[in-house]
Protein backbone atom coordinates (compact mmCIF):
# COMPACT_ATOMS: atom_id res chain seq x y z
CA UNK A 1 0.00 0.00 0.00
CA UNK A 2 1.45 3.73 -0.39
CA UNK A 3 1.70 5.29 2.80
CA UNK A 4 2.71 8.67 3.83
CA UNK A 5 3.93 9.62 7.31
CA UNK A 6 4.24 13.29 8.42
CA UNK A 7 6.72 13.38 11.60
CA UNK A 8 9.87 11.73 11.61
CA UNK A 9 10.37 11.79 15.16
CA UNK A 10 10.25 8.51 17.41
CA UNK A 11 6.21 7.38 16.64
CA UNK A 12 6.75 8.38 12.79
CA UNK A 13 10.36 7.02 11.96
CA UNK A 14 9.42 3.72 13.64
CA UNK A 15 5.91 3.41 12.48
CA UNK A 16 7.74 4.24 8.77
CA UNK A 17 10.39 1.47 8.96
CA UNK A 18 8.28 -1.18 10.29
CA UNK A 19 5.71 -0.71 7.40
CA UNK A 20 8.19 -0.21 5.02
CA UNK A 21 9.71 -3.76 5.59
CA UNK A 22 6.21 -5.44 5.36
CA UNK A 23 6.11 -4.43 2.25
CA UNK A 24 4.16 -1.01 2.11
CA UNK A 25 6.13 1.80 -0.48
CA UNK A 26 6.64 4.54 2.61
CA UNK A 27 7.53 7.96 1.88
CA UNK A 28 8.02 10.32 5.04
CA UNK A 29 7.74 14.01 5.74
CA UNK A 30 9.82 16.36 8.00
CA UNK A 31 10.25 20.04 7.89
CA UNK A 32 13.68 20.04 9.48
CA UNK A 33 16.15 19.18 6.40
CA UNK A 34 19.07 18.70 8.21
CA UNK A 35 17.01 15.58 9.78
CA UNK A 36 15.64 14.49 6.13
CA UNK A 37 18.96 14.82 4.90
CA UNK A 38 20.67 12.62 7.64
CA UNK A 39 18.46 10.19 7.52
CA UNK A 40 18.58 9.49 3.48
CA UNK A 41 21.98 8.78 4.69
CA UNK A 42 20.76 6.29 6.81
CA UNK A 43 21.97 8.23 9.90
CA UNK A 44 19.34 7.88 12.33
CA UNK A 45 18.86 10.89 14.83
CA UNK A 46 17.71 8.31 17.60
CA UNK A 47 19.36 5.93 19.80
CA UNK A 48 16.58 2.70 19.79
CA UNK A 49 17.45 -0.69 19.31
CA UNK A 50 17.06 -2.56 15.65
CA UNK A 51 16.09 0.82 13.86
CA UNK A 52 19.15 1.83 12.14
CA UNK A 53 19.08 -1.51 10.01
CA UNK A 54 15.39 -1.90 9.27
CA UNK A 55 15.55 1.91 7.81
CA UNK A 56 18.76 1.43 5.82
CA UNK A 57 17.33 -2.13 4.17
CA UNK A 58 14.24 -0.10 3.02
CA UNK A 59 16.01 2.72 1.78
CA UNK A 60 18.12 0.42 -0.17
CA UNK A 61 14.80 -1.51 -1.85
CA UNK A 62 13.00 1.45 -2.21
CA UNK A 63 10.70 0.80 0.10
CA UNK A 64 11.39 4.17 1.99
CA UNK A 65 12.31 7.25 1.34
CA UNK A 66 12.29 10.62 2.78
CA UNK A 67 11.61 14.03 1.67
CA UNK A 68 10.88 17.74 3.03
CA UNK A 69 8.42 18.28 0.04
CA UNK A 70 4.95 17.84 1.51
CA UNK A 71 3.09 18.26 -1.71
CA UNK A 72 5.22 15.00 -3.05
CA UNK A 73 4.03 13.48 0.78
CA UNK A 74 -0.22 13.81 -0.14
CA UNK A 75 0.20 12.84 -4.12
CA UNK A 76 1.83 9.78 -2.77
CA UNK A 77 -0.24 8.33 0.28
CA UNK A 78 -3.59 6.90 0.21
CA UNK A 79 -3.06 6.58 4.05
CA UNK A 80 -1.88 9.23 5.44
CA UNK A 81 -0.35 9.12 9.22
CA UNK A 82 0.26 12.24 11.58
CA UNK A 83 2.87 11.20 13.83
CA UNK A 84 3.95 14.88 14.62
CA UNK A 85 4.73 16.20 18.22
CA UNK A 86 2.01 17.27 20.90
CA UNK A 87 4.58 19.05 23.09
CA UNK A 88 2.64 20.49 26.42
CA UNK A 89 1.43 24.20 26.62
CA UNK A 90 2.42 26.28 29.93
CA UNK A 91 -0.86 24.70 31.16
CA UNK A 92 0.04 20.70 30.49
CA UNK A 93 -2.45 20.80 27.59
CA UNK A 94 -1.23 19.28 24.81
CA UNK A 95 -0.42 21.58 21.87
CA UNK A 96 -2.30 20.58 18.57
CA UNK A 97 -0.34 23.13 16.32
CA UNK A 98 1.53 21.04 14.72
CA UNK A 99 -0.76 18.25 14.25
CA UNK A 100 -3.61 20.95 12.80
CA UNK A 101 -1.00 22.47 10.78
CA UNK A 102 -0.39 18.81 8.84
CA UNK A 103 -3.85 18.16 8.09
CA UNK A 104 -4.15 21.72 6.25
CA UNK A 105 -1.07 20.83 4.43
CA UNK A 106 -2.76 17.68 3.27
CA UNK A 107 -5.96 19.23 2.45
CA UNK A 108 -3.81 21.72 0.49
CA UNK A 109 -2.55 19.41 -1.50
CA UNK A 110 -4.65 16.31 -2.09
CA UNK A 111 -6.43 16.02 -5.01
CA UNK A 112 -8.19 12.25 -4.37
CA UNK A 113 -9.93 10.49 -1.12
CA UNK A 114 -7.44 10.17 1.50
CA UNK A 115 -7.35 8.07 4.87
CA UNK A 116 -5.88 10.70 7.42
CA UNK A 117 -4.78 8.51 10.40
CA UNK A 118 -3.99 10.39 13.67
CA UNK A 119 -0.74 8.45 15.20
CA UNK A 120 -0.07 11.37 17.41
CA UNK A 121 -1.38 11.22 21.20
CA UNK A 122 -3.45 13.41 20.77
CA UNK A 123 -6.38 14.24 23.33
CA UNK A 124 -9.93 13.33 23.02
CA UNK A 125 -11.85 15.15 19.69
CA UNK A 126 -8.41 16.22 17.68
CA UNK A 127 -10.18 13.63 15.20
CA UNK A 128 -13.07 16.15 14.72
CA UNK A 129 -10.65 19.73 14.64
CA UNK A 130 -8.57 17.75 12.35
CA UNK A 131 -11.84 16.75 9.90
CA UNK A 132 -12.55 20.86 10.53
CA UNK A 133 -9.98 22.18 9.59
CA UNK A 134 -9.78 19.70 6.32
CA UNK A 135 -13.26 20.15 5.45
CA UNK A 136 -12.39 24.31 5.82
CA UNK A 137 -9.23 24.05 3.10
CA UNK A 138 -10.99 22.00 0.68
CA UNK A 139 -14.07 24.47 1.03
CA UNK A 140 -11.49 27.26 0.47
CA UNK A 141 -10.01 25.29 -2.41
CA UNK A 142 -13.45 24.82 -4.01
CA UNK A 143 -12.80 20.87 -3.40
CA UNK A 144 -15.12 20.21 -1.03
CA UNK A 145 -16.39 16.86 -3.29
CA UNK A 146 -13.27 15.63 -2.20
CA UNK A 147 -13.40 12.89 0.41
CA UNK A 148 -11.41 11.69 3.23
CA UNK A 149 -11.95 10.26 6.92
CA UNK A 150 -9.90 10.87 9.78
CA UNK A 151 -9.14 7.72 11.72
CA UNK A 152 -7.34 7.61 15.19
CA UNK A 153 -4.63 4.78 15.40
CA UNK A 154 -2.75 5.27 18.69
CA UNK A 155 0.53 3.88 18.99
CA UNK A 156 1.67 2.08 22.05
CA UNK A 157 5.21 1.57 21.59
CA UNK A 158 8.14 1.95 24.05
CA UNK A 159 11.03 3.42 23.80
CA UNK A 160 14.41 0.87 23.77
CA UNK A 161 11.45 -1.33 22.44
CA UNK A 162 10.11 0.72 19.87
CA UNK A 163 10.75 -1.48 16.57
CA UNK A 164 9.98 -4.66 18.79
CA UNK A 165 6.64 -3.34 19.96
CA UNK A 166 5.50 -2.46 16.31
CA UNK A 167 6.00 -5.35 15.13
CA UNK A 168 4.46 -7.51 17.81
CA UNK A 169 1.90 -5.35 18.99
CA UNK A 170 -0.77 -6.43 22.08
CA UNK A 171 -3.32 -4.63 19.86
CA UNK A 172 -3.98 -2.60 17.05
CA UNK A 173 -6.29 0.20 17.74
CA UNK A 174 -8.82 1.39 14.84
CA UNK A 175 -10.88 4.26 15.92
CA UNK A 176 -13.33 5.24 12.97
CA UNK A 177 -17.08 4.27 12.24
CA UNK A 178 -16.69 4.21 8.41
CA UNK A 179 -16.32 0.58 7.13
CA UNK A 180 -14.34 1.57 4.20
CA UNK A 181 -11.48 3.33 6.60
CA UNK A 182 -11.67 -0.30 9.11
CA UNK A 183 -10.83 -2.01 6.06
CA UNK A 184 -8.39 -0.39 4.80
CA UNK A 185 -6.39 -0.89 8.20
CA UNK A 186 -7.59 -3.72 8.53
CA UNK A 187 -5.18 -4.56 5.24
CA UNK A 188 -2.71 -2.19 6.54
CA UNK A 189 -1.69 -4.43 10.01
CA UNK A 190 -2.84 -7.72 8.66
CA UNK A 191 1.03 -8.70 8.48
CA UNK A 192 0.85 -7.40 12.02
CA UNK A 193 -2.40 -9.02 13.29
CA UNK A 194 -1.14 -12.54 13.64
CA UNK A 195 -1.67 -15.51 16.36
CA UNK A 196 -4.53 -14.02 17.51
CA UNK A 197 -7.32 -11.11 16.71
CA UNK A 198 -5.60 -8.22 17.76
CA UNK A 199 -7.35 -5.33 16.16
CA UNK A 200 -10.47 -3.74 18.09
CA UNK A 201 -12.42 -1.50 16.38
CA UNK A 202 -14.32 1.76 17.88
CA UNK A 203 -15.07 4.87 17.55
CA UNK A 204 -12.79 7.46 17.16
CA UNK A 205 -13.34 9.41 20.89
CA UNK A 206 -12.55 5.70 22.64
CA UNK A 207 -9.73 5.27 20.62
CA UNK A 208 -8.56 8.51 21.59
CA UNK A 209 -9.20 8.29 24.98
CA UNK A 210 -7.84 4.79 25.13
CA UNK A 211 -4.39 6.16 24.70
CA UNK A 212 -4.78 8.09 27.65
CA UNK A 213 -6.17 5.79 29.88
CA UNK A 214 -3.40 3.17 28.59
CA UNK A 215 -0.84 5.62 30.08
CA UNK A 216 -2.28 7.26 33.50
CA UNK A 217 -3.29 3.85 34.27
CA UNK A 218 0.14 2.61 33.86
CA UNK A 219 1.33 5.60 35.93
CA UNK A 220 -1.10 5.11 38.18
CA UNK A 221 0.65 1.97 39.28
CA UNK A 222 4.13 3.11 39.43
CA UNK A 223 3.00 5.96 41.78
CA UNK A 224 1.23 3.55 43.53
CA UNK A 225 3.95 1.37 44.59
CA UNK A 226 6.43 4.41 45.16
CA UNK A 227 3.70 5.99 47.78
CA UNK A 228 3.48 2.09 49.00
CA UNK A 229 7.44 2.20 49.42
CA UNK A 230 7.55 5.56 51.49
CA UNK A 231 4.80 3.68 53.82
CA UNK A 232 7.15 0.52 54.13
CA UNK A 233 10.24 2.73 54.37
CA UNK A 234 8.84 4.24 57.73
CA UNK A 235 7.37 1.06 59.06
CA UNK A 236 10.57 -0.73 58.10
CA UNK A 237 8.78 -3.38 55.74
CA UNK A 238 10.47 -4.23 52.38
CA UNK A 239 8.62 -3.11 49.26
CA UNK A 240 10.09 -5.77 46.91
CA UNK A 241 8.89 -8.42 49.18
CA UNK A 242 5.24 -6.99 48.90
CA UNK A 243 5.69 -6.48 45.24
CA UNK A 244 5.80 -10.04 44.61
CA UNK A 245 3.21 -10.71 47.01
CA UNK A 246 0.72 -8.38 45.34
CA UNK A 247 1.90 -9.18 42.09
CA UNK A 248 1.04 -12.59 42.13
CA UNK A 249 -2.70 -11.99 42.02
CA UNK A 250 -3.50 -11.93 38.07
CA UNK A 251 -5.46 -9.16 39.07
CA UNK A 252 -3.01 -7.18 39.93
CA UNK A 253 0.00 -8.42 37.58
CA UNK A 254 3.55 -8.38 37.84
CA UNK A 255 4.14 -5.55 35.49
CA UNK A 256 4.86 -2.59 36.03
CA UNK A 257 5.00 -2.62 39.96
CA UNK A 258 8.49 -1.57 40.60
CA UNK A 259 9.05 1.07 42.52
CA UNK A 260 11.73 3.07 42.48
CA UNK A 261 12.80 7.54 41.70
CA UNK A 262 10.42 7.69 39.44
CA UNK A 263 8.84 7.68 35.60
CA UNK A 264 9.97 10.26 33.07
CA UNK A 265 10.10 10.17 29.18
CA UNK A 266 8.23 12.17 26.73
CA UNK A 267 4.94 9.79 27.15
CA UNK A 268 3.69 9.34 31.00
CA UNK A 269 4.38 12.87 32.28
CA UNK A 270 3.13 14.74 29.67
CA UNK A 271 -0.16 12.43 28.96
CA UNK A 272 -1.04 12.28 32.81
CA UNK A 273 -0.76 16.51 32.48
CA UNK A 274 -2.86 16.64 29.92
CA UNK A 275 -5.60 14.24 31.11
CA UNK A 276 -5.81 16.07 33.94
CA UNK A 277 -5.96 19.10 32.08
CA UNK A 278 -8.94 18.11 29.53
CA UNK A 279 -10.95 16.86 32.60
CA UNK A 280 -10.82 20.11 34.25
CA UNK A 281 -11.54 21.74 30.96
CA UNK A 282 -15.12 19.73 31.22
CA UNK A 283 -15.31 20.58 34.65
CA UNK A 284 -14.58 17.30 36.26
CA UNK A 285 -11.84 16.80 38.56
CA UNK A 286 -8.64 14.24 38.07
CA UNK A 287 -8.27 13.78 40.87
CA UNK A 288 -6.40 10.33 41.33
CA UNK A 289 -4.06 11.55 38.02
CA UNK A 290 -3.25 14.52 40.31
CA UNK A 291 -2.05 13.07 43.45
CA UNK A 292 -0.11 10.37 40.56
CA UNK A 293 1.72 13.63 39.35
CA UNK A 294 2.68 14.60 42.58
CA UNK A 295 3.60 11.52 43.77
CA UNK A 296 5.72 11.30 41.15
CA UNK A 297 7.04 14.90 41.45
CA UNK A 298 8.30 14.00 45.16
CA UNK A 299 9.55 10.53 44.14
CA UNK A 300 12.22 12.14 41.90
CA UNK A 301 13.63 13.89 45.32
CA UNK A 302 13.69 10.57 47.26
CA UNK A 303 17.35 9.94 46.91
CA UNK A 304 18.21 13.79 47.40
CA UNK A 305 16.84 13.53 51.14
CA UNK A 306 18.73 10.19 52.08
CA UNK A 307 21.59 11.69 50.22
CA UNK A 308 21.22 14.85 52.38
CA UNK A 309 20.34 12.40 55.83
CA UNK A 310 23.23 10.74 55.08
CA UNK A 311 25.82 13.47 54.78
CA UNK A 312 24.04 15.60 57.85
CA UNK A 313 22.19 17.96 55.17
CA UNK A 314 26.08 19.49 54.01
CA UNK A 315 26.92 18.18 50.62
CA UNK A 316 29.39 21.12 50.09
CA UNK A 317 32.86 19.82 48.18
CA UNK A 318 31.25 16.20 47.71
CA UNK A 319 31.62 14.40 44.46
CA UNK A 320 28.76 11.99 43.65
CA UNK A 321 29.30 9.00 41.04
CA UNK A 322 26.17 8.81 38.64
CA UNK A 323 25.24 5.48 37.01
CA UNK A 324 22.64 6.13 34.83
CA UNK A 325 21.05 9.39 32.64
CA UNK A 326 18.22 8.49 30.98
CA UNK A 327 14.96 7.98 32.24
CA UNK A 328 15.23 4.36 31.88
CA UNK A 329 17.69 1.85 30.09
CA UNK A 330 18.18 1.35 26.44
CA UNK A 331 17.52 4.49 25.61
CA UNK A 332 19.43 7.79 25.41
CA UNK A 333 16.39 10.21 25.83
CA UNK A 334 16.26 12.13 29.41
CA UNK A 335 13.03 14.00 28.95
CA UNK A 336 12.13 14.03 32.36
CA UNK A 337 14.53 11.99 33.73
CA UNK A 338 14.96 11.72 37.48
CA UNK A 339 18.71 11.88 36.32
CA UNK A 340 17.86 15.69 35.81
CA UNK A 341 15.73 16.72 39.70
CA UNK A 342 18.77 14.57 41.49
CA UNK A 343 21.83 16.50 39.58
CA UNK A 344 20.39 19.92 39.75
CA UNK A 345 19.54 19.24 43.64
CA UNK A 346 23.31 18.48 44.08
CA UNK A 347 24.65 21.03 42.23
CA UNK A 348 22.24 23.52 44.40
CA UNK A 349 23.75 22.10 47.33
CA UNK A 350 27.54 22.64 46.29
CA UNK A 351 28.12 18.74 45.10
CA UNK A 352 29.92 17.44 42.09
CA UNK A 353 29.16 15.07 39.91
CA UNK A 354 30.53 12.58 37.84
CA UNK A 355 28.33 10.57 35.20
CA UNK A 356 28.15 7.59 33.05
CA UNK A 357 25.37 6.92 30.82
CA UNK A 358 25.69 4.12 28.22
CA UNK A 359 23.71 6.18 25.68
CA UNK A 360 22.88 9.55 26.73
CA UNK A 361 26.03 11.45 27.47
CA UNK A 362 25.96 13.24 24.07
CA UNK A 363 22.61 14.18 25.41
CA UNK A 364 23.24 15.16 28.98
CA UNK A 365 26.35 17.83 27.33
CA UNK A 366 23.60 19.56 24.32
CA UNK A 367 21.08 19.51 27.72
CA UNK A 368 23.67 21.28 30.31
CA UNK A 369 26.65 22.22 28.09
CA UNK A 370 30.14 22.11 29.46
CA UNK A 371 30.36 23.29 33.47
CA UNK A 372 32.61 22.61 36.54
CA UNK A 373 29.88 20.97 38.35
CA UNK A 374 29.56 17.79 35.74
CA UNK A 375 31.83 16.05 34.97
CA UNK A 376 30.83 13.47 32.07
CA UNK A 377 33.30 9.77 32.42
CA UNK A 378 33.21 7.35 29.51
CA UNK A 379 33.36 4.27 31.71
CA UNK A 380 30.75 2.99 35.15
CA UNK A 381 34.66 2.93 36.36
CA UNK A 382 35.81 6.23 35.44
CA UNK A 383 32.76 8.05 36.85
CA UNK A 384 33.84 6.18 40.71
CA UNK A 385 37.55 7.50 41.15
CA UNK A 386 37.37 9.56 43.94
CA UNK A 387 33.76 9.83 44.77
CA UNK A 388 32.06 9.82 48.07
CA UNK A 389 29.53 7.35 47.07
CA UNK A 390 27.68 5.79 44.28
CA UNK A 391 24.24 6.94 43.16
CA UNK A 392 22.58 4.62 40.76
CA UNK A 393 19.78 6.17 38.84
CA UNK A 394 18.97 3.95 35.90
CA UNK A 395 19.01 -0.02 35.64
CA UNK A 396 20.96 -0.15 32.35
CA UNK A 397 22.15 -4.21 32.24
CA UNK A 398 25.29 -3.72 32.68
CA UNK A 399 25.32 -2.01 36.33
CA UNK A 400 23.62 -5.43 37.49
CA UNK A 401 26.83 -7.19 37.94
CA UNK A 402 28.50 -5.33 40.58
CA UNK A 403 32.71 -6.05 41.57
CA UNK A 404 32.09 -4.79 45.29
CA UNK A 405 35.78 -5.13 46.12
CA UNK A 406 36.63 -2.56 43.09
CA UNK A 407 34.01 -0.72 44.14
CA UNK A 408 34.72 -0.22 47.43
CA UNK A 409 38.43 0.79 46.56
CA UNK A 410 37.38 3.12 44.23
CA UNK A 411 34.78 5.42 46.19
CA UNK A 412 36.02 7.57 48.94
CA UNK A 413 33.78 6.09 51.23
CA UNK A 414 31.38 2.39 50.83
CA UNK A 415 28.24 4.66 50.28
CA UNK A 416 25.38 3.64 47.94
CA UNK A 417 22.21 5.11 46.90
CA UNK A 418 20.05 3.03 44.50
CA UNK A 419 17.09 4.28 43.05
CA UNK A 420 16.42 1.23 40.99
CA UNK A 421 16.82 -1.67 43.87
CA UNK A 422 19.03 -3.50 41.48
CA UNK A 423 21.10 -5.10 44.51
CA UNK A 424 20.21 -7.34 47.86
CA UNK A 425 20.58 -5.56 51.13
CA UNK A 426 21.89 -8.34 52.69
CA UNK A 427 24.63 -9.00 49.97
CA UNK A 428 25.57 -5.18 50.05
CA UNK A 429 25.79 -5.25 54.10
CA UNK A 430 27.78 -8.38 53.71
CA UNK A 431 30.23 -7.08 51.33
CA UNK A 432 30.72 -3.87 54.20
CA UNK A 433 28.64 -0.83 51.98
CA UNK A 434 25.89 1.35 53.12
CA UNK A 435 23.39 0.53 50.97
CA UNK A 436 20.45 3.16 50.61
CA UNK A 437 17.23 2.02 48.17
CA UNK A 438 13.45 2.51 47.69
CA UNK A 439 11.34 0.95 50.03
CA UNK A 440 13.54 -1.67 51.29
CA UNK A 441 15.71 -1.17 55.03
CA UNK A 442 18.48 0.79 54.70
CA UNK A 443 21.72 -1.73 55.49
CA UNK A 444 24.82 -0.01 56.85
CA UNK A 445 27.74 -2.19 56.18
CA UNK A 446 29.57 -4.56 58.50
C1 LIG B 1 5.41 4.40 27.78
C2 LIG B 1 4.41 3.24 27.61
O1 LIG B 1 4.92 2.07 28.25
C3 LIG B 1 4.11 3.00 26.16
O2 LIG B 1 3.12 1.98 26.03
C4 LIG B 1 3.61 4.29 25.53
O3 LIG B 1 3.34 4.12 24.15
C5 LIG B 1 4.60 5.41 25.75
O4 LIG B 1 4.89 5.55 27.14
P1 LIG B 1 8.07 4.71 27.59
O5 LIG B 1 7.85 6.13 28.01
O6 LIG B 1 8.97 4.44 26.45
O7 LIG B 1 6.65 4.02 27.20
O8 LIG B 1 8.67 3.96 28.87
P2 LIG B 1 8.27 2.79 29.89
O9 LIG B 1 9.11 1.60 29.63
O10 LIG B 1 6.82 2.56 29.90
O11 LIG B 1 8.75 3.42 31.27
C6 LIG B 1 8.22 4.66 31.72
C7 LIG B 1 8.83 5.09 33.03
O12 LIG B 1 8.29 4.34 34.10
C8 LIG B 1 10.34 4.94 33.15
O13 LIG B 1 10.85 6.12 33.74
C9 LIG B 1 10.54 3.75 34.07
O14 LIG B 1 11.72 3.83 34.80
C10 LIG B 1 9.32 3.88 34.96
N1 LIG B 1 8.88 2.59 35.56
C11 LIG B 1 8.38 1.61 34.76
C12 LIG B 1 8.92 2.42 36.94
O15 LIG B 1 9.35 3.32 37.69
N2 LIG B 1 8.45 1.25 37.48
C13 LIG B 1 7.94 0.24 36.72
O16 LIG B 1 7.53 -0.77 37.28
C14 LIG B 1 7.92 0.42 35.32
Amino acid sequence: MKVTVFGTGYVGLVQAAVLAESGNNVVCIDIDEDKVARLRRGEIPIYEPGLAPLVEESIANGNLSFSTDAAEGVAHGELIFIAVGTPPDEDGSADLRHVLTVARTIATHMDSKKYIINKSTVPVGTADRVRSAVSEVLAERGRAELEFDVISNPEFLKEGSAVADCMRPDRIIIGTSEKASEQKMRQLYAPFNRNHEKILVMDVKSAELTKYAANCMLATKISFMNEMANIADKVGADIEAVRKGIGSDPRVGYHFIYAGIGYGGSCFPKDVKALINSAEQLGLSADILAAVESRNERQKHYLLEKIDAHFGGDLKGRTFALWGLSFKPNTDDMREAPSRVLMEGLWERGAQVQAFDPEATEECRRIYGERDELKLCDSRDAALAGADALVIVTEWQQFKALDTAALKQALREPVVFDGRNQYEPEDMRAAGFHYYCVGRPDTAGS
